[in-house]
């Protein structure tokens, strides 16, 4: 075993949890960091054995002291950060977001410079964008204007800018993804999570309609936590931070492939287009990794399928209602 330990923060969230799975599956050393102690999401993806490996820290990340003691008791190469509260949660208690989202985020930067871990990964998201009506038609291109309409995609562009500070005074060098409409096991909460629903009530034998079509780029949560592990590994030098992107999808398209991977499937879809871009151009992060994770989304469709079944099958999972 190499002596890296990756700080997962958000561990208990969905693309934590998938980064704590794939970092046990290659035997490295995770620290959980959450301040939530639930695993349900851990459960659906390691065994109780297997998380044995991992160090929990029920953690704040507002806590500048406890953030620092993590990273200095534990001997932390890598820090993954995921934790951060949602859009809804930021709407209903801004404050609070901005401790979470803004003020955590500062807290492991400096963290990050004063124990010389040289990298920072960290998660960003499209909500840096404007609405769609800003920009033309088609992908968004790497070279447009952020515009954030939300305070949760404000507080992720100032920790951008943070990002790009440390680089320059402190040499801190850091690589902020921005996932899209992310799917599979442990998506469970947010609008976009209803193409992720449809699959556990098909792995249920039940009808389910998907309130909202049109296009969008569907990325795996397996696929995005090994993009993260690898932005953490392959540490670039400079402040960057990439979109990830994939081939933008119908919403028809979503329930074709499903209804394919379980014949007879009901599943049905209102097709308006959210309020979103049909995607990203995702060059920039294909010019700097190799591979670039994106499992085919049938593949994908049917691995969440078969994995909900699995869980339904040993009480894992409850039926939706
Ligand atoms: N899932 C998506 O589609 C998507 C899209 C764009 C960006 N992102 C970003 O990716 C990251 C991970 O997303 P996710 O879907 O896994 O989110 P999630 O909401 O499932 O998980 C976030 C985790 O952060 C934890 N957390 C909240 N406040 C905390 C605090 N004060 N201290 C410690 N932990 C705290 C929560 O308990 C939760 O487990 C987030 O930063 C999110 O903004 C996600």
């Amino acid at each position: 075993m190499s002596n890296s330990v990756y700080l997962v923060t958000g561990s208990m969230g969905f693309i934590g949890a998938w980064t704590l799975y794939h970092l046990v599956k290659r035997g490295k050393q995770a620290i959980s960091f959450d301040l939530s102690e639930r695993r349900d999401r851990l459960n659906l993806l390691l065994s109780p054995d297997e998380q044995r490996a991992i160090r929990f820290i029920t953690g704040d990340l507002t806590n500048t002291d406890q953030v620092f003691k993590t990273v200095a008791d534990n001997g932390v190469t890598h820090i993954i950060h995921l934790g951060a509260l949602q859009v809804p949660f930021v709407r209903a208690n801004p404050i609070l977001g901005a401790q979470v989202n803004v003020i955590g985020t500062a807290n492991l930067l400096e963290a990050a410079k004063r124990h010389n871990l040289g990298h920072f990964t960290y998660a960003s998201s499209a909500a840096v964008y404007g609405p769609v009506e800003r920009y033309p038609a088609g992908l968004i291109t790497p070279d447009a204007p952020l515009d954030p309409h939300t305070l949760y995609g404000v507080y992720k562009q100032a920790n951008e800018l943070a990002a790009r500070v440390y680089w320059e005074e402190n040499a801190v060098s850091s690589t902020a993804l921005r996932p899209y409409t992310v799917y599979g096991i442990g998506r469970d909460q947010g609008l976009t999570s209803e193409p992720t629903k449809a699959m556990l009530a098909v792995a249920a034998g039940k009808t389910y309609h998907i309130s909202f079509g049109g296009y969008t780029q569907f990325q795996l949560g397996s696929d995005v936590a090994l993009q993260f592990i690898a932005a953490s590994e392959q540490p670039l030098k400079g402040a960057f931070v990439f979109n990830l992107g994939g081939t933008p999808t119908h919403m028809g398209t979503v329930v074709e492939l499903i209804c394919a991977a379980r014949p007879g499937a009901q599943v049905t879809f209102d097709d308006k287009q959210l309020p979103f871009p049909i995607g990203f151009d995702d060059t920039p992060l294909r010019q700097h990794f190799n591979p670039v994770y994106e499992t085919p989304l049938a593949d994908g469709i049917t691995q969440t399928i078969e994995h909900f079944e699995r869980c339904l099958a040993d009480g894992r999972l409850a039926p939706p209602a």
